[in-house]
């Protein structure tokens, strides 16, 4: 599918976790390629090189910066990924697999335009120390019946922002937590590309704690 000329489209920087695989920014990659989300990713920020994320990113001819928060005090990391997003002119940023709380001057550098994927129906399984499998070995422990992905706006805080988007998965008797692990990520691939489309093509809004959906501007 073509993109619409109409739309202009997100030069996107896609900020990785330094143990993930890189699933969900390769989701919003193949996205890109095959038309259906309106973006460009301009770079891809993760804090080590050798993080599979990145070297997949590095071998798929992405460009690639590393910034590490080590050795940084909070206003000096926000500083540096602050000059790299405007170094390459980033309008948004994806968050995916990123596991730190993102620096408040970089949120507030970029109002409702940086976006996070999370493997839970947040407000549940959210907050600091509530990442990856450990979302979901507490979802398996809890004896909820059912779990999922949320894609969210960021701000200051983990997992708060106003959310965009849920996608429900039911938790199956003889579930593991890869298992479930497993059939949650398939949903955020989709998740986060569809969220990100609708950024692009501006039709979220957000109104107090709600994001509401404007249709597309006919043409
Ligand atoms: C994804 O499941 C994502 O939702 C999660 O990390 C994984 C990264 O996988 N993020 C969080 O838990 C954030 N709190 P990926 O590297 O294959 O995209």
């Amino acid at each position: 599918m073509a993109h619409d000329p109409n739309i202009s489209p997100l030069r996107l920087a896609v900020f990785v976790g330094s143990h993930g695989r890189g699933s969900n920014l390769f989701a919003i990659h193949d996205a890109i390629n095959a038309g259906t989300l309106p973006a460009q990713i301009v770079c891809v920020v993760g804090s080590r090189a050798d993080a599979p994320a990145i070297v997949r990113a590095r071998n798929a001819g992405l460009v690639t910066k590393i910034v590490s928060p080590k050795d940084r005090t909070d206003p000096e990391y926000a500083a540096v990924l602050l000059r790299v997003l405007r170094g390459h002119d980033a309008d948004s940023v994806a968050l995916a697999g990123y596991m730190r709380r993102l620096p408040e001057a970089v949120v507030a550098a970029f109002p409702n335009r940086v976006v996070n994927i999370h493997p839970s129906l947040l407000p549940a399984f959210g907050g600091h120390g509530m990442y990856g499998e450990k979302v979901h070995q507490a979802v398996m422990d809890s004896g909820v019946k059912v779990s999922g992905c949320t894609v969210h706006f960021v701000d200051e805080n983990f997992d708060t922002g106003a959310i965009i988007s849920q996608t429900v998965v039911d938790v199956l008797e003889g579930d593991t937590a890869q298992t479930l692990a497993a059939r949650v990520l398939e949903c955020e691939h989709r998740a986060f590309a569809e969220a990100l489309t609708a950024l692009a093509r501006g039709q979220l809004r957000v109104v107090g704690r709600r994001v509401v959906r404007t249709l597309l501007p006919s043409v």
